[in-house]
């Protein structure tokens, strides 16, 4: 048996004979030829089919349908008059590994010709029901290769800077955020909750001498919300390092992290980007621009006579999530926005707070909706405490306040939702961005 060659690959060979694999991207047949589209994950490339010269490959070709498996050997042929790269393979072999049915999902829409009607797209919560058959799409693809650079280059970026990766529970015995949104789980005997946040791993890893950690992994949350950017299981990716001297040092980490990824993905992905997601990645400009929420708020009624009342203006409303790209657009020509100064009873009871009873932390919002919350964090047990008795939160966390008792560097981090990252890169909902959606009425695929 031959050796299979990437599309990629295979389009160099000129007159060598090939193995290529793939799905049937498009079929063609008519009287005397027959034009295939094979596409793998590196490329798609034709197969054109002298019917008259292989009367042997009839029978095959008669069963083909689109998105069918094949295997084909052939010699690969330049030929300028091939739209597709100048290059064609001559089938000595087709062989069929897997046919298709007729597809459920109408992936992209068709639009309307002399002869026929447009065919609408299907919805997206119809094409996640078949969610494999529509992973196999260009832009699908594309999306997975520049979600693998992000992340790559982010651990890259850490791996460099002495981080090291944890792979902490999800089954935990209490919540981690907040008591109301995690989910319960029966685990033998007793309850258990799956983990919205590797927050007291991470930190525990501070107490245990780690010094600087992240972990990229699963986070839950049992939040009904239908919105274009919440689920209940995103991935999560999250750091922690010891002995910063404030928050400070978490956003200048954060900011580096971010520029380093998207210069990267800039690079290798900016034009196939723009070309199926008609978006430009843009390189942010150092340092970000950083507001206090107070006058945010401030600037958002001056300036678009947007107006809360004032018992929300603690914490971040989503329309002045929103509203804020336009201001950091407009005041700074940057898409980045650090936001700092929340009311410490709207955050979680683990962020060090200041004597002005604000949380000593920031979001981050990217193209108007938050990427990012981080803090310095409390290490002081009697403190943190306290502040977890106000949350009411004694007994359960008991296990996590111990943490603090034996020695603790200060310490801080930030975590990142990697979904929203993605789909605010490529101008998508976070339905289109995850491989698979997990919502309240979805389990499945
Ligand atoms: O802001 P969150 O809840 O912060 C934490 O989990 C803290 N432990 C972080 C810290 O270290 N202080 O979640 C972090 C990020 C959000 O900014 C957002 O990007 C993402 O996780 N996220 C969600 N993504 C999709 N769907 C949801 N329901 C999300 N909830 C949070
Ligand atoms: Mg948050």
């Amino acid at each position: 048996m031959m050796k299979r060659t990437y599309i990629a690959e295979a389009l160099k060979l000129t007159d060598q004979q090939v193995l290529v694999q793939g799905f049937v991207d498009n079929f063609r047949d008519s009287k005397n030829m027959a034009f295939l589209v094979l596409k793998d994950i590196t490329e798609k490339i034709q197969i054109t089919v002298d019917k008259g010269s292989h009367p042997e490959l009839l029978d095959t070709l008669g069963q083909l349908t689109n998105d069918s498996v094949i295997s084909v050997i052939g010699i690969v042929k330049q030929n300028d008059y091939v739209k597709l790269h100048g290059v064609e393979i001559e089938p000595v072999s087709i062989h069929i590994e897997s046919i298709a049915a007729p597809l459920p999902i109408q992936r992209k829409e068709v639009p309307a010709t002399k002869k026929k009607a447009a065919v609408e797209r299907s919805s997206i919560d119809q094409r996640i029901d078949y969610r494999w058959i529509d992973l196999r799409t260009d832009e699908n693809q594309l999306m997975f290769k520049v979600q693998t650079e992000m992340v790559n280059c982010m651990r890259q970026f850490l791996l460099h800077r002495g981080f090291l990766e944890i792979h902490s529970p999800k089954l935990i015995g209490a919540a981690s955020e907040s008591g109301a949104d995690v989910f319960k789980v029966q685990y033998f005997d007793r309850d258990a909750y799956l983990a919205q946040s590797p927050q007291f791993y991470k930190q525990m890893a501070m107490a245990s001498g780690l010094e600087r950690i992240f972990e990229v992994g699963p986070v839950f949350r049992a939040e009904k919300s239908f919105t274009n950017r919440h689920t209940t299981e995103f991935t999560g990716f999250d750091l922690e390092f010891s002995y910063i001297q404030s928050f400070a040092d978490v956003m200048h980490l954060e900011e580096d992290l971010l520029t380093d990824m998207l210069e990267k993905v800039k690079l290798k992905y900016g034009d196939q980007i723009e070309e199926k997601f008609g978006v430009q990645v843009v390189v942010p400009s150092l340092p970000f621009p950083t507001v206090d929420l107070h006058d945010l708020y401030q600037e958002l009624e001056r300036r678009y006579h947007y107006t809360v009342d004032e018992s929300e203006k603690g914490d971040m409303t989503t329309e002045a999530e929103q509203l804020s790209y336009r201001w950091v657009q407009e005041v700074y020509g940057h898409e980045f926005l650090f936001v700092t100064g929340f009311q410490a009873d709207k955050r979680a009871f683990y962020h060090m707070r200041d004597d002005k009873g604000h949380s000593m932390g920031y979001d981050l919002i990217w193209r108007g909706v938050e990427i990012t919350t981080g803090a310095q964090r409390e290490h002081r047990y009697d403190i943190l405490k306290r502040q977890a008795e106000e949350k009411g939160l004694g007994e359960d966390v008991k296990f996590y306040l111990d943490f603090f008792q034996y020695g603790c560097p200060p310490h801080g981090g930030f975590g990142l939702g990697i979904d929203r990252l993605t789909m605010l890169l490529l101008d998508l909902t976070i339905k289109d961005a995850m491989f698979i959606f997990r919502g309240p009425n979805r389990l499945t695929p």
